[in-house]
């Protein structure tokens, strides 16, 4: 039964995407099943994990269209080099149907119910969301086993993770929430920095802060910037370590 790991956060640009599809590319690499499924209309993680495409035909504003009979099967594409590695892309005209998709019916379990069609083809599915609590990241919340909320480390970074945590109780069908946070683009030499921080998010979370976090890289900027996970982009860059480090933790998290 695949494991549902939904990133999310409705604060722009902390690491959702790059956290997918390294997590993702990691997993896979490890042997794992692996889906990643782009939620963001920005298509940023199409982008990379396609190597540059941006519209796609069959993809995930289907899954949100009005009487839509389309098979969540024929969405799905290999990350090139990889047997086990595959994605669900989307593009900018998911935010039009998402617009119009507010008056479905059981809208936020649409997700669910195409996912559960792969649960025995994945060992993970990761599920890269929007900036903001629209329709696509309720419906994540509603299809995940467990949230990861990356942050960053800006003068705001923390604002708005109560807000988000409310919506996280608000739309979850679960009684038991199984969220955690974790720190992204850390600058380790960054003390002062570095402790406010884990103190606020220490209390904010309620404790739920993963023990590995992931530092800052050049690596990282670059490989988005050309498009590219960062395995493909600097086979060896010790950055792919902080990656190898959150996957551990998380196996155990849902062992
Ligand atoms: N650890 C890191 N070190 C250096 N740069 C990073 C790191 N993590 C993310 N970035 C860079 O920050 C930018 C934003 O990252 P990303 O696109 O993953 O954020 P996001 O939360 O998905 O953004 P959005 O909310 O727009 O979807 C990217 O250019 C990415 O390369
Ligand atoms: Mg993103």
């Amino acid at each position: 039964m695949a494991k549902t790991i939904a990133v999310l956060n409705q604060k722009g640009g902390v690491g959702k995407t790059t956290t997918t599809i390294n997590l993702g590319d990691v997993l896979a690499k490890q042997g794992n099943r692996v889906l990643v499924v782009d939620l963001d209309p920005q298509g940023n993680l199409s982008k990379v994990v396609s190597g540059g495409d941006i519209r796609f035909d069959n993809n995930v504003m289907d899954l949100f269209a009005k009487d839509n009979k389309s098979n969540i099967r024929d969405m799905l594409r290999t990350v090139e080099g990889y047997g086990n590695y595959f994605y669900i892309p989307t593009d900018i005209r998911l935010s039009r149907v998402i617009e119009s998709g507010l008056t479905l019916s059981f809208r936020e379990v649409r997700l669910t119910n195409h996912l559960k069609k792969l649960d025995s083809d994945f060992d993970f599915i990761i599920l890269d969301c929007p900036p903001n609590l629209s329709l696509t990241t309720t419906n994540a919340i509603v299809a995940a086993d467990l949230f990861l909320m990356p942050v960053n480390s800006g003068v705001f970074a923390l604002d708005g993770l109560e807000d988000l945590l409310d919506a996280l109780n608000e739309v979850s069908q679960n009684d038991y929430l199984n969220y955690y946070v974790f720190r992204n683009e850390v600058a380790v030499q960054n003390k002062v920095i570095n402790s406010a921080i884990n103190e606020d998010l220490e209390l904010i979370s309620k404790g739920r802060v993963l023990n590995s976090c992931i530092r800052r890289s050049e690596h990282i900027g670059q490989a988005s910037f050309m498009s590219l996970p960062l395995s493909k982009y600097k086979k060896g860059s010790i950055a792919i370590n902080d990656y190898k480090n959150l996957a551990r933790e998380l196996l155990t998290i849902l062992k």
